[in-house]
């Protein structure tokens, strides 16, 4: 099981190693949205998982059904079925589906219920993120066969190479609609503590040399500008270094979670190392945070990797 350590919040039990409890933080918060929203960010900010044993925003019974059924038609899938909520379109799936109507009506709405209530819960991040892509993911996790890169069981810190995001954050909204079984994760130490604790190792370990990554001369030479910048490389090749380090996957300091069947979680997934041991039938909404709205920013990857710049001597770039 995981390993937990006092909670520090008020001497209550809601927050408690790497998960917070959220039934109990919000019974004992009663009368204090504003200030509870703020800690909220704050406790995010520390790498915790904000834990709901039940779904604050639950889906309907017809929704559930349309997902669920996916199963049983594999035809035409990518890796997941997401939804882009600008423009209120679905990728990865088959748009002459049968289901193609139904299956966007309910992740359109697993959307904007988990939004609402996100913005509702933590108004300092809801009033300027800027709405990312949704995602349902249909597959059982244990046993897949993906590339090294591609997999989600190895432990990793996200990182999109396609839509960059220049040092702002990825907080993600995850439920468990599975009617039966657990979504099993695993998570590391936050990226500012693994930072701290592997000293100048941690440059040595998950920091390519400066010079262009593979990703963008392969932009470069078929001609897509990615618009990325030298934070979204170096994000992408700590993804990467991260999954391809084994003595990393089996020794770092690790946290079980075992999400139940209807349960949600909120985290930072930029910052957390995470990964999925087993489940199938996971919703999954992402939100990027701008740097300027935390509320400890020395925490945020952008400025552990600028203090880790500093300290480094100037290298031919
Ligand atoms: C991931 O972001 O690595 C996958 C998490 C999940 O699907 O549970
Ligand atoms: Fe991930």
């Amino acid at each position: 099981m995981s390993k937990t350590s006092a909670g520090e919040a008020r001497g209550n039990l809601a927050e408690q190693g790497h998960l917070v409890d959220m039934e109990q933080f919000l019974a004992g918060e009663q009368g204090r949205a504003p200030a509870a929203g703020d800690e909220l960010c704050r406790l995010l900010e520390a790498g915790k998982i904000l834990y709901f044993r039940e779904s604050p925003f639950a889906l309907s019974g017809g929704d559930t059904d349309v997902l669920l059924r996916q199963r049983l038609s594999q035809a035409g899938w990518h890796k997941n079925i997401a939804y882009r909520p600008r423009q209120d379109r679905v990728t990865g799936f088959d748009a002459a589906h049968a289901d193609a109507k139904r299956l966007h009506a309910a992740l359109r709405n697993y959307s904007r219920q988990s939004l609402a209530y996100t913005a509702g819960l933590l108004p300092a991040y809801g009033a300027c993120w800027r709405l990312d892509y949704a995602s349902f993911r249909p597959l059982e996790e244990q046993g897949r066969q993906l590339r090294l890169h591609a997999r989600n069981d190895l432990i990793h810190v996200d990182s999109f190479p396609k839509r960059p995001t220049h040092g702002d954050r990825i907080l993600r909204i995850f439920m468990n609609i599975n009617p039966a079984a657990e979504r099993h994760w695993i998570t590391g130490e936050p990226f500012d503590v693994l930072a701290a604790e592997l000293g100048a190792d941690f440059a040595r370990l998950f920091l390519r040399s400066p010079r262009a990554s593979l990703w963008k001369r392969a932009a470069r030479i078929v001609g897509f500008n990615h618009r990325g910048s030298a934070y979204d490389d170096a994000m992408r090749g700590i993804h990467q270094l991260m999954k391809e380090n084994s003595e990393f996957q089996a020794n770092c300091r690790q946290h079980h979670s075992h999400f139940p069947p209807g349960s949600a979680w909120l985290v930072f997934t930029d910052a957390v190392p995470h990964a999925v041991v087993s489940g199938q039938y996971a919703l999954e909404q992402t939100v990027i945070v701008p740097r300027s709205a935390m509320f400890s920013p020395e925490k945020s990857p952008a400025a552990v990797l600028e203090r880790i710049a500093a300290a480094r001597p100037a290298k031919a770039a």
